[in-house]
């Protein structure tokens, strides 16, 4: 069954974009399936990114003009993105033809995906935290910028408190040693521990690294411009450790996570 797996963060600009494509690319490159959609109303998008051209976006799709295969663009390695970015808040509050619409395009190229990784925007509004409640797996992105933790804690806390989400997983990115990033990993659980009920699994770090920046001067992946970099290197590892996670969430299929996504909305009367 398909892996549904959120990369979202409290704080803007802390490598999610950069996270998802280079994993989403490692794990093309190990001979998984993997698409990517693009949840993010921001304008650092993965297409830029990437240097790719979409046409359609997800609205096309919406209003019938276009199906899903038609507005989903290849990338480097053959991963698939769905750019939604302009109709990700209208995804949170479809009617219901549109909603059906949505979940038989899905379905229809589901057998053909092992891996949906969702690129959220940061912060704690609906546009970001429906798509982490939505998913089988919630992946927060921390950098060792004190303001990066602190709002990573009041992400996780308004997914637990308001929506009683319990496990997330934890990526320290730009850490410059890997003491660095587990001493930051230590600093939220202990936070978390103290005021919330969450569990938090410590999933690894990506190194800061200018062969990164590089890249994305050029609008290419690092793991394909690099791939003997530190960080390509990291890539890869984060790429077997997402293959042998373990999820412990019944929430997987594309199925399931459209009807969350529709459910927490509808609750929240958008
Ligand atoms: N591991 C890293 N090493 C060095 N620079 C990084 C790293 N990760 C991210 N960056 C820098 O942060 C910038 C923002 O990354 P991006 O993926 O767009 O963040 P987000 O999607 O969270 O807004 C990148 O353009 C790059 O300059
Ligand atoms: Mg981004």
């Amino acid at each position: 069954m398909i892996k549904t797996i959120a990369i979202t963060s409290g704080k803007g600009g802390v490598g999610k974009t950069n996270i998802v494509a280079n994993l989403a690319i490692s794990l093309s490159k190990k001979g998984k399936r993997v698409m990517v959609l693009d949840a993010d109303l921001g304008l650092c998008n993965i297409d830029v990114l990437l240097g790719m051209a979409p046409r359609f976006n997800i609205q096309h799709m919406l209003n019938g003009e276009k199906s899903l295969s038609e507005i989903v663009v290849k990338g480097p390695a053959g991963i698939m993105v769905v750019p939604a970015s302009s109709g990700v808040e209208e995804l949170t509050h479809l009617d219901e033809f549109k909603k059906l619409r949505l979940i038989d395009e899905f379905q229809a190229l589901q057998e053909n995906i092992d891996y949906l990784f969702i690129d959220t925007g940061a912060g704690i509004s609906p546009n970001v935290t429906f798509f982490c409640i939505a998913s089988q797996e919630t992946v927060v992105v921390v950098t060792p910028e004190p303001t990066s933790l602190t709002d990573a804690y009041a992400l996780i806390k308004v997914l637990n408190t308001r929506y009683q989400e319990k496990e997330f997983r934890i990526l320290i990115n730009q850490a410059r040693s890997s003491s660095e990033a587990l001493e930051i990993f230590k600093r939220l659980h202990m936070v978390t521990d103290r005021y919330l009920n969450v569990s938090l699994d410590y999933i690894g770090f990506i190194p800061y690294d200018r062969a990164l920046q590089k890249a994305v001067k050029s609008q290419k992946a690092v793991v394909l411009q690099s791939p003997h970099s530190q960080v390509s290197e990291a890539f890869s590892s984060l790429a077997d450790r997402i293959r042998n996670m373990n999820s412990s969430s019944p929430k997987g299929g594309i199925q399931f996570f459209f009807d969350n996504l529709f459910e927490v909305s509808g609750n929240v009367g958008v």
